[in-house]
């Protein structure tokens, strides 16, 4: 029996999607444990794409239980259209699960992620306008309306009132716009509610069941470290906590049933929306490892900002969620390459940083100081063991391995199940 929480490591996007359904094909349970439909994970099947934001990675996994857990924030219409899209592709969802204590996105936190980012103007957080800062803003303010609510039409409706009373009043008063309809939302969301009810469970109940029946569980984060709204590069992050120690509160598990941590890294480094990001290339190599990593949202479709790997975030972030062992996913990309960088510390005026500064004007103002590392220049995407990767992976790979104080369990160099490479056992 194991619990594994798998935390993305740097500003989202990492892969932790591969890994998990890699991974989820010996385990009982997959479980998201906070954000909502801000992320995205692609899957493959039959020869077609389809993008999931909300369900688990790895619902395609007849013996897997999938969980939405409590620390995050559903979009019934966005989950309902996932699961019509699962059952188009074959996918029994008789064993998919929603937090009752999760709460709801609704219309109104749409409608204000959008507002609110238009009028930052030049301090956008340029977030993916799904809701989610609003819908933590009330789940925080007491405001907000969960799961078990929704299934109650007198409960909601009296939740809905007082909510929508004060969101119209900024939707009107704030921001000149037209106010939402009660009767409209109750009826809208209400009908969700109806189609979501098989799916609504105790799921925390369920989940202490599992460990006590020593049961394997996956614990899934999404985003990534740097874009938690305590440790990231606040004002410009996501609204909940993404780091492993929030798997435990978003998942409703005791602390001392979470066995290991397994960090999430690129080889590179990638971010979307704005805020400092301090190994950020300019130049045309920036626009190549957009290219050959296909950078682009699953989301939003919006290019992503593309950089060299960054060991001074990494260390912090690994220290802080007490790292068991670490992947290092798309090495892949980086195969044309002649000269690879790793930035090993910050430079902020004459002082050199070996951790990210909390100011966040002094984040941006360092500059990133480089060890610079030979390439391999061969194709690595073939490679079914440690031996097959060239020695200057090797080198790379094992810097960074050193630069993170974390041992390295896995290497990916493709995007298909079995295109990973295992160095150590992981026990899930
Ligand atoms: P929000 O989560 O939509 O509020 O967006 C806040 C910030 O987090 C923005 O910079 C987004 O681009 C970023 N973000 C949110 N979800 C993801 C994700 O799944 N991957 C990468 N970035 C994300």
């Amino acid at each position: 029996m194991s619990v594994t929480a798998i935390v993305g490591a740097q500003w989202g996007d990492e892969g932790k999607g591969k890994i998990i359904d890699e991974l989820a094909a010996r385990t009982d349970f997959v479980v998201r444990y906070q954000g909502g439909g801000n992320a995205g994970h692609r899957v493959v099947h039959g020869g077609r794409e389809f993008a999931f934001h909300l369900v688990p990675a790895g619902i395609l996994h007849p013996n897997v239980t999938c969980v939405i857990g409590n620390g995050v924030v559903v979009d019934p219409r966005g989950l309902l259209a996932e699961l019509a899209m699962l059952r188009e592709m074959g996918v029994g969802l008789d064993r998919f699960f929603i937090s009752e204590r999760a709460h709801v996105v609704m219309p109104y936190h749409f409608v204000l992620d959008r507002l609110e980012e238009e009028s930052r103007g030049v301090e956008k957080i340029g977030t993916v306008m799904r809701g989610i800062g609003p819908a933590y803003v009330d789940k925080y303010a007491r405001t907000g309306i969960r799961m078990a609510d929704l299934l109650d039409a007198d409960q909601f409706r009296a939740k809905l009132a007082t909510a929508l009373a004060q969101k119209n009043r900024m939707i009107t008063q704030i921001y000149g716009q037209s106010p939402l309809s009660l009767e409209e939302i109750h009826t809208e969301y209400f009908g969700y509610a109806q189609q979501l009810r098989r799916f609504i469970a105790d799921t925390e109940g369920m989940l202490q069941k599992a460990v006590a029946d020593g049961r394997s569980i996956l614990l899934e984060g999404a985003q990534g470290a740097l874009l938690d709204v305590d440790f990231g590069t606040y004002p410009f992050v996501t609204a909940s906590s993404t780091v492993a120690g929030n798997a435990s509160t978003g998942a409703g598990l005791p602390l001392r049933g979470i066995r290991q941590v397994l960090g999430i890294y690129k080889a590179y480094i990638t971010r979307v929306g704005s805020g400092p990001m301090p190994t950020e290339l300019f130049n045309g190599e920036g626009d190549a490892l957009r290219e050959a990593g296909h950078e682009y949202g699953t989301t939003t479709g919006r290019p992503r900002r593309c950089g060299w790997f960054d060991a001074v975030s990494g260390r912090f972030v690994a220290r802080l969620n007490g790292f068991d062992s670490i992947a290092v996913m798309k090495l892949d990309v980086l195969d044309t390459l002649p000269t690879l960088k790793i930035c090993t510390s910050y430079r902020l005026g004459e002082t050199a940083l070996s951790v990210p500064p909390a100011n966040l004007n002094d984040l941006a103002a360092c500059e990133p100081v480089y060890e610079e590392w030979p390439g391999w220049q061969t194709p690595t995407s073939g490679a079914a063991g440690w031996d097959d990767l060239p020695e200057n992976a090797h080198r790379y790979l094992r810097r960074i391995e050193e630069l993170l104080e974390t041992p390295l369990a896995l290497v990916s160099v493709g995007p298909g199940r079995g295109e990973t490479i295992h160095l150590r056992e992981l026990n899930v």
